[in-house]
């Protein structure tokens, strides 16, 4: 008997892919119904079969993602002290600096340095009046010093005040593309008039480690835009038979792919493709900068009724295989697991700001081990401002 996620009827299997498609965002804006009927046809074609595109021609004014490139580039060439005043371990939002190879995907350091920043909104939480993890949004974020990176806040708040409006009109373009009502993912994200989304400006150097991992296999939570800054590749994205694909930089380009949460509402129609980074080769360093859409923190995820015609084409695409071991079930859920995934991937900030949750979520022996640390790492941390 079929499954939820298995469709009963297999139409002919469509070619694996061996390179990302490209999808034309001037079809959308042109206001043509031909061209927008066209750009939902190609789009549901690569979300059903690939689940990463390019997307050219966006919206998105080109001085202003020429200054984010530049400031991703320029912040991580401050010095350790000034990019450890923004250290993250302060933030009960998860915003701020993470230090070289403190995060770690498939059990192994990532090499690569990050800061995470949202909309830079007040925090508004109360803990008599609602569950905990509304504590992690909104927050304000930790900024470098006017003078050390003239021009940073402005830009990286209208950045995101830009990219949050895009990626819910394409979100209701994914809805439509497969057959749901353009509104149908709405409910899951903040209502539109708040300020949201956030971006991880990321520096990989060059590492001579035998395999070592810029970012190891992984999939994303639920819909990112990725700016990539310079012109070094290093991503790869893992196709149905196991290969991995380039995705090198293409200029004018956002890279935009499917995540969990968006697999897990459609019955895996929608698909959250595996992929890594490879460090770049000795003396080469590469930057990159991507927009993850919020999703709103109480709402449940129950899936979505799709339609049975697209169903019965994801059933053609047969077994995906990937290099990420489901360790839980894809469907996350509603604020606790959205913490819970902040604190596994971050366990000392998750310490610090939610010590009884994070033992919950990290297991006792996790949680020792980390609480051991978290005291030398604060000294460390304080002795190198
Ligand atoms: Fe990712």
């Amino acid at each position: 008997m079929p499954s939820a996620t298995t469709p009963p009827y297999a139409a002919p299997s469509p070619p694996d892919f061996d390179s990302i498609p490209e999808l034309d965002w001037s079809l959308v804006a042109s206001g043509d119904p031909i061209d927008r009927k066209l750009f939902l046809s190609k789009l549901r074609n690569v979300l059903l079969h690939v689940g990463f595109m390019y997307l050219k021609n966006h919206p998105v004014p080109t001085e202003l993602v020429e200054r984010i490139k530049q400031h991703t580039v320029d912040v991580f060439n401050l010095p350790l002290e000034r990019k450890l005043k923004m250290d993250m371990i302060d933030s009960p939002h998860f915003y701020g600096y993470n230090r070289m190879a403190f995060e770690r995907t498939a059990g192994a350091p990532d090499i690569r340095e990050h800061i995470d920043l949202g909309p830079d909104s007040p925090s508004t939480y109360d803990p008599s009046s609602g569950p905990l993890y509304r504590k992690m949004r909104p927050g304000p974020n930790p900024w470098p010093d006017q003078e050390d990176a003239p021009g940073f806040k402005e830009d990286v708040k209208k950045y995101i005040a830009t990219l949050a409006p895009l990626s819910r009109e394409f979100i209701g373009l994914v809805a439509e593309a497969i057959g749901l009502p353009r509104e149908s993912f709405y409910q899951f994200l903040e209502a539109a008039d708040v300020p949201q989304g956030r971006i991880k400006m990321v520096h990989y150097p060059p590492t001579d480690t035998p395999n070592a991992q810029g970012v190891g296999p992984h999939k994303d939570g639920w819909l990112t835009f990725l700016l990539q800054v310079n012109d070094v590749p290093g991503l790869q994205v893992q196709n149905h038979s196991g290969k991995w694909v380039d995705v090198p930089p293409r200029d004018g380009t956002y890279v935009v792919n499917l995540g969990k949460g968006l697999q897990h509402l459609t019955h895996g129609v929608l698909l959250a493709t595996t992929h890594r980074v490879l460090p770049p080769p000795p003396g080469v360093h590469r930057y990159s900068c991507p927009f993850f859409q919020d999703v709103a923190l109480d709402v449940p995820w129950t899936p979505l009724d799709v339609p049975e015609e697209v169903r019965r084409e994801v059933g053609a695409r047969g077994e995906v295989v990937s290099d990420v071991k489901p360790l839980e079930p894809a469907g996350a859920s509603d604020g606790w697991q959205y913490l819970a995934n902040r604190i596994k991937s971050h366990p000392a900030t998750g310490l610090r700001h939610y010590p009884d949750f994070a033992r919950m979520v990290l297991g006792e022996e996790i949680f020792l081990k980390e609480s051991a640390t978290l005291d030398k790492l604060l000294a460390k941390r304080d002795a190198e401002i």
